[in-house]
């Protein structure tokens, strides 16, 4: 069997080719901007070390069991779970992983439209040399309370998404993410040297990397573990669908193993960019400064006006940082557009911009949530979205996944399916384990401790 065995439906170029796409779908604004506000919730280092622990034993877990359906069935969500139990109701926990892409995008994509929007001040020279972190904060919130440029930019996002989506698999997504995923890369290793070279990095470092164990608990956990899911696109039927692209030939558990290695590497460098520069601001004092949405997007700008050449390295930053957003939006959009034209026939074309649409109108609050609209603002829209359909939707997504593979399919049938393109799996039986107990009961302890936080 050939890469091309499919080609009605598209398929990866090689295996290199979907190891690219999928940690383009997996980097994104979860590592750069939700990761290090997560730290900033949950008491820094302690989330750090909590959060590595998850990607391990159960985001990996849950990404190789999405990577196993999905090539098995060559399916979208919804598709998948009909074609190894027809007839049940396990269709509904496709239909879940569709709602929750589509819910995702409308509020992704507003924060993504920041990023465009920060692309043209880079290019404008808007962060003048030496912003204080007032400084920064103050262009942030003027520029996210401006409801014309807020929705200007989302519409971009969205606009592009929904382009390069109708064109298929392999044109778009598969070339983009092979040379710019290295590329952001590199880029991501200068800055933080740059941000670990500044004057009283330490203090930020030792925020970030030197764990107190007396602030765990549940809180922490849970959200440790639903930023595993998130950040590593795993929970939603993102991985499953792209998985349902390749060939028979690939090593699914080591191409498992990249991703989330590159996707942690990835969340890690930037918060050492973050945090070391943001408490060089000696307004900044740990444990009392507020993780908001907008922290991404008053450091980084500080970090750059304080750089020799920032101004090239700002428009760089940001020039990434939209491509990295962008291979992110396509796999949320990709869920539920591989729904309609597999389940509902409907061209590529029409899905994505009727999808494309609807993300549009979801996300019509969220766009108005940071000081365009006084109640979207006072409701903090964006942070209620972000727990209802990351924190809830996507646990909850990734739960119905391992209980599904586990008891509804069948460890030994996922077995047989993660055995083409390899043939020893060295972490078979803590694998077995983890898909079958682990990941479960974590889930489900987590869920009840949320519930009653909540
Ligand atoms: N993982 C992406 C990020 O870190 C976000 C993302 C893209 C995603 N596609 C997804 C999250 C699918 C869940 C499901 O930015």
């Amino acid at each position: 069997m050939d890469y091309h065995e499919d080609s009605a439906r598209g398929a990866w170029g090689s295996k290199i080719a979907f190891i690219f796409a999928a940690a383009g779908s997996a980097i994104g604004l979860g590592n750069i901007w939700r990761y290090p506000m997560m730290v900033g919730l949950n008491g820094g280092a302690i989330f750090v070390f909590t959060n590595i622990l998850a990607v391990i034993f159960i985001g990996f877990t849950v990404m190789l069991a999405e990577f196993a359906i999905g090539r098995h069935t060559r399916k979208n969500p919804v598709g998948a779970y009909n074609a190894i139990k027809p007839g049940t109701h396990w269709k509904l926990s496709g239909y879940l992983n569709v709602a929750v892409g589509i819910g995702i995008l409308s509020f992704y994509g507003v924060i993504a439209g920041w990023a465009v929007g920060y692309f043209f001040k880079a290019i404008t020279g808007a962060f003048r040399r030496d912003l204080s972190w007032f400084d920064s904060e103050a262009i942030f919130k003027n520029f996210t309370a401006d409801p014309l440029v807020v929705f200007v930019c989302f519409s971009v996002i969205l606009v592009l998404t929904v382009f390069i989506i109708s064109k298929g698999i392999k044109g778009g997504i598969e070339k983009w993410s092979k040379i710019l995923m290295p590329a952001l890369f590199i880029l991501i290793i200068f800055l933080a040297i740059r941000a670990l070279t500044l004057p009283g990095a330490g203090r930020g470092l030792a925020f970030y990397l030197n764990p107190d164990f007396s602030k765990f608990n549940g809180t922490v956990l849970f959200f440790a573990v639903a930023q595993a899911f998130f950040s590593l696109s795993v929970g939603n039927g993102a991985m499953m669908t792209y998985a349902s692209y390749l060939s028979k030939k690939d090593n699914l558990v080591s191409s498992a193993g990249w991703v989330c290695f590159f996707d942690t590497l990835v969340a890690i460098l930037a918060g050492i960019i973050i945090f070391p520069t943001l408490f060089t601001s000696p307004e900044i004092v740990p444990g009392e400064f507020v993780a908001d949405t907008g922290l991404m997007f008053q450091v980084f700008p500080m970090v750059l006006s304080k750089m020799p050449g920032g101004y090239v390295f700002g428009v760089m930053f940001f020039t990434l940082l939209l491509v990295a957003v962008l291979t992110s939006t396509l796999s949320l959009l990709e869920v539920p557009t591989a729904f309609l034209v597999d389940e509902k026939k409907w061209t590529r074309r029409k899905a994505a911009i009727v999808l494309g649409a609807l993300a549009f109108i979801i996300g019509i609050p969220a766009a108005l949530s940071n000081g365009g609209v006084k109640l979207f603002t006072k409701w903090g829209v964006m942070i209620k979205m972000d727990f209802i359909f990351i924190s809830l939707g996507m646990t909850i997504g990734a739960l119905l996944i391992s209980v599904f593979l586990a008891y509804a399919w069948g460890v030994k049938n996922a077995l047989k399916e993660i055995s083409f393109g390899n043939s020893r799996f060295k972490l078979k039986a803590l694998w077995i384990f983890n898909i079958k107990y682990l990941a479960p009961v974590v889930i489900v302890i987590l869920l009840i401790i949320i519930i009653n936080i909540f």
